[in-house]
């Protein structure tokens, strides 16, 4: 798919998240709307949701798509790499990502960012695109305010 000018509204969409946050904390809760929030505040998505750290590997959480890969090892992928790493992964063609785990064939380009609480990556917040190089420097800031405030607000009880 053609690279379009994608602007989302962060500040918009950090004020709708904080309302969530603010409402239940509980991460099921929380996870569940706030990727239905992403889903419908950025255009041009085939998946948006979080994995989470169960034991020693990623496991699918709360998300807005198709049906995904349920386990990802620390280490494999976008998403095992970013916990690995503990750094955010910005994709512009996932076909050039080694190991790359492409749960829909549809997926052109992709951004990973690790969650943190009591010090650990406890969860990746994992977005997809159908269009090469849909994630720009602005998305990486905004979806980085986004989880710096879940890390502030969310319990993961
Ligand atoms: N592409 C990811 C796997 C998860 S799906 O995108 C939902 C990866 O390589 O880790």
């Amino acid at each position: 798919m053609q690279k379009r000018n994608c602007t989302t509204d962060y500040p918009m969409l950090l004020q709708q998240a904080e309302g969530i946050l603010n409402t239940e904390p509980w991460y099921v809760a929380a996870m569940s709307n706030l990727s239905a929030l992403i889903a419908s505040s950025m255009e041009d998505l085939n998946w948006a949701g979080f994995y989470l750290m169960l034991k020693d590997q990623l496991v699918v959480g709360p998300f807005q798509g198709k049906p995904a890969c349920i386990h990802i090892p620390v280490g494999k992928g976008v998403c095992g790499t970013a916990v690995q790493q503990d750094r955010m992964q910005v994709v512009p063609d996932v076909h050039t990502f080694p190991g790359h785990i492409a749960c829909d064939s549809a997926s052109a380009s992709e951004i990973v960012i690790p969650i943190h609480s009591g010090g650990t990556v406890r969860a990746v917040l994992d977005i997809d695109s159908p269009v090469q190089d849909r994630f720009s420097a602005e998305d990486a800031a905004g979806l980085e305010r986004l989880v710096r405030l879940m890390e502030e607000k969310i319990c993961f009880l």
